[in-house]
């Protein structure tokens, strides 16, 4: 196992931004940089052990800096949207950044996907890692409170890549971190991931309105193309759904800080198996529905619509307006953590 670190270039300000590379002995390979936590690369063998890039994303820093719709992001300090930036807590309405029309998306205008995160690398037993940590101050895109986060990723020997999150506050504040890759398990730029075949432990969704934000309804998958209970093709009924996906579905394991199956996901011709645990309640099912081939990404493929998907492990969209979502508000005192392993194979 092996941990390299390298510079990957500088932000016009000159803040010199690093990128450190992960390996196993059994062919998983991920590269990290410290501007936004991101997942820039993430290597996967096939059925025949062959490595593929299995995430979209830039070559180059200058992409990310240019036009990122969250390519392998950290996500915070609330992941997915909160409605008109408002909720009120301990009394007090705050108002957030709107960045999503009227609504404010993924930590607003500066989220931590933007941010530089201080980089150190971790050893253990059977694993390698990084370690980032990022402090996001008090009244930072409108949100209360120092928010001290950190998130470690590690691969381990059984093919794994680990992201753990861990935040503490000094003022009440909402957090929902997650992790914003884009997938498609037959390689990256290689077509659409209509054919990858996924499995959602899910028996319900948080219904939306037109503008993406939860109505507060929980509705059942049951007769719906909401339905991965059991594994279906990504394509198999999206046309049924406007848009495409964009869902935020209620995980069986329901959120118990226990690490549960959240999802499994099969690439037929590559063979490749992805399988996701967490400790989280909820995750986004995004088909890359607004990639529209406007972006020239690694290896000058070009991204089409459906290009890639996202499973972003979370708490529900704009719990902080809906009482009868679990809860994600982190006090002084408390300590935020939120588990979500990614295991790979071949089949
Ligand atoms: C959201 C989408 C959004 C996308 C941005 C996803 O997590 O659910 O609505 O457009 O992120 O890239």
């Amino acid at each position: 196992m092996d941990i390299q670190k390298e510079s990957f270039g500088k932000l016009p300000d000159g803040t010199g931004i690093e990128l450190y590379t992960l390996t196993n002995s059994k062919g998983l390979k991920v590269r990290i940089m410290t501007y936004g936590g991101t997942i820039v690369s993430l290597e996967v063998p096939d059925r025949n052990g062959k490595p593929g890039d299995t995430v979209l994303g830039y070559d180059s820093l200058d992409g990310y800096l240019k036009n990122n719709p969250y390519f392998g992001s950290i996500v915070g300090r609330y992941g997915n949207r909160i409605a008109k930036g408002k909720f009120t807590l301990d009394g007090i309405t705050y108002q957030l950044a709107k960045n999503d029309g009227e609504n404010h998306l993924h930590g607003g205008i500066k989220g931590f996907d933007k941010a530089v995160w201080t980089a150190e690398p971790v050893r253990g037993e059977g694993v390698v890692g990084v370690k980032l940590s990022y402090l996001s101050k008090d009244g930072e895109e409108g949100y209360p409170g120092n928010l001290s986060c950190t998130v470690i990723y590690t691969l381990t020997e059984e093919n794994e890549l680990k992201i753990s999150y861990e935040a503490t506050t000094d003022k009440a504040t909402p957090v929902n971190l997650t992790s914003h890759s884009y997938f498609n398990l037959a390689g990256q730029g290689e077509g659409d991931i209509l054919g990858n075949v996924l499995m959602l432990n899910a028996e319900a969704y948080t219904h939306v309105d037109k503008g993406l934000i939860p109505t507060g309804e929980i509705l059942p998958v049951k007769g719906s193309p909401m339905d991965f209970t059991s594994p279906k093709a990504i394509g198999a009924q999206i046309a049924e759904v406007k848009g495409g996906y964009d869902h935020n579905f209620v995980l069986r394991g329901g959120g118990a800080g226990k690490l549960e199956l959240a999802v499994q996901v099969y690439e037929p011709t590559s063979g490749r198996v992805m399988e996701i645990y967490t400790t989280e309640p909820g995750i986004q099912f995004y088909s890359g529905n607004f990639l529209d081939g406007t972006i020239t990404g690694k290896g000058g493929k070009v991204y089409q619509k459906h290009y890639g998907f996202c499973l972003e492990t979370q708490h529900f969209p704009d719990s902080p307006n809906h009482p009868n979502f679990p809860p994600t508000i982190l006090r002084p005192g408390e300590k935020y953590t939120s588990l979500t392993v990614h295991k790979f194979s071949g089949k």
